[in-house]
């Protein structure tokens, strides 16, 4: 049994009941299941076999160690955005020549990182970036393998925070300054290009967006081969959505035979950078309920997670389906109730009118779907300690991150000399004259 289901009256994690890991590990805590990424990496995986084809996994999405790891053991590379999230990598034991470099702000010492370990391709965005790796990469007697990051100026139908390929945002080489680009990188002798690169969001759910940028890359690879460049790699990006709330996203097979379609007679090696579409439903956030409180006719379940631990929904207004450990009965009533955290901010809100069977205070929840774009966004705020992660795989645990001590959040911060003195107390209470 693989993945998050009720067993025996309890949800599991594959063959664990999460009562176990919260009496073990304590609560909040991340929970997922290593058979579950296994049989979404495979899937994703056979879905192009057939072609020559790289899966690099987006660790942006959950750049666990363990999870990297479990993706690198199947084969798969990683797609990093940062100096932290290449060192990650390697420290997993991703092979260098299977990491691709994205991001529109890398900084001088992360393309150096870069060039160190020598990595399959930086994925450049701009210009101004195409010169910076250029003159860097001269200097230190090397040629720099790169895959330009194109805008196609297609609309994914998401969430407007995370669409990523219209033209009035900040990704990517604009299609109307491409001849200056092709025509720029002949005369940079630091710059061996290899590929082009797309990336239009993520959560899309359709087809359709993603056909118009394959269909928009392949022309420009042609039209870049006929200007003189060998171009070998087409990277198609990440952004497959995932099922959160009865969304139906297209499946992999159609968009895997899409892009094997589009890309056929080119013979260009794929790139594919999914991320989201790998863990989200491999994870949950384990919580359990501190009080329940009826306030003037509504119904608060207070978890002991809040928005620092998974800021999905504050964020993006994101629907997390939301469970009891406990299976409820079969027919159980469910009435309307707000799903909050602890946090003093009315936005600590997981759910809002959700309809919910009864709950008492000191049972546990899961938050579903949060393996992706969960730990990876959670912050100390509040002082609140980040979650612990736990990983399962079938009968076996492990904590694969342990929950922070609260002397471990301030343990790195230093008084500056002038405040080296301890603070004045009061002085101690006289007796009454
Ligand atoms: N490649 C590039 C260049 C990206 O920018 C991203 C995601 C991916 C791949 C992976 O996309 P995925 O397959 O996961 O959709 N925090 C947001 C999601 C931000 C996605 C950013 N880029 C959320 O919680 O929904």
């Amino acid at each position: 049994m693989t993945g998050f289901a009720y067993r025996n009256g309890r949800l599991h994690a594959d063959a664990v009941d999460l009562a176990t890991i919260a009496e073990q590990v304590g609560t909040p805590a991340y929970v997922y299941s290593a058979t579950a990424m296994q049989d979404s990496y495979r899937g994703f995986a056979d879905a192009f076999a057939g072609v020559d084809a790289l899966v690099c996994y987006a660790l942006k999405a959950n750049g666990n160690l363990a999870v990297i790891r479990t993706f690198a053991a199947l084969g798969a590379g990683a797609d990093v955005v940062s100096g932290g999230e290449l060192a990650r990598a390697l420290a997993a034991g991703v092979d260098p020549q299977r990491i691709v470099f994205a991001g529109v702000g890398k900084t001088t010492a992360e393309l150096a990182a870069g060039l160190d370990a020598g990595i399959l391709q930086f994925n450049v965005e701009s210009e101004p970036e195409l010169r910076a790796l250029d003159a860097l990469a001269q200097a230190r007697g090397q040629r720099a393998p790169v895959a330009l990051r194109i805008n196609p100026d297609v609309d994914a139908n998401t969430h407007d925070k995370i669409a990523t390929g219209r033209k009035h945002n900040k990704f990517g080489i604009a299609l109307t300054q491409i001849p200056t680009v092709s025509a720029l990188v002949r005369t940079l002798p630091g710059i061996a290009l290899t590929g082009l690169a797309v990336h239009i969001g993520s959560q899309i759910t359709e087809l359709e967006p993603f056909r118009a940028a394959v269909t928009r890359l392949v022309e420009l690879a042609r039209a870049f081969r006929a200007d003189g460049h060998d171009i070998r790699e087409l990277d198609l990006g990440g952004g497959l959505g995932v099922d959160y709330q009865g969304e139906h996203p297209v499946p992999v097979g159609r968009y895997a035979e899409m892009a094997k379609a589009l890309t056929r007679d080119l013979g260009c090696r794929l790139v594919l950078e999914p991320g989201r579409y790998l863990v989200a439903n491999a994870g949950v956030l384990l919580t359990r309920v501190v009080y329940v409180k009826d306030s003037d006719g509504r119904t608060f379940l207070i978890t002991d997670a809040a928005m620092n631990d998974l800021i999905r929904p504050a964020l993006y207004d994101a629907y997390h389906a939301i469970d009891p450990v406990a299976e409820p009965a079969p027919g159980a009533p469910r009435a309307p109730v707000d799903i909050v955290g602890p946090v003093c901010e009315t936005g600590d809100m997981f759910a809002s009118d959700r309809p919910m069977p009864p709950v008492e205070s000191g049972a546990l929840l899961a938050i579903r779907s949060a393996g992706a774009y969960g730990a990876v966004m959670a912050s100390t705020y509040n002082a609140r300690p980040t979650p612990p992660e736990v990983l399962v795989r079938d009968r076996d645990f492990a904590v694969v991150k342990p929950r922070a001590a609260l002397a471990d959040l301030y343990a790195d911060e230093r008084l500056p000399n002038w405040l080296d003195a301890a603070p004045p107390r009061p002085a101690a209470k006289r007796g009454r004259a």
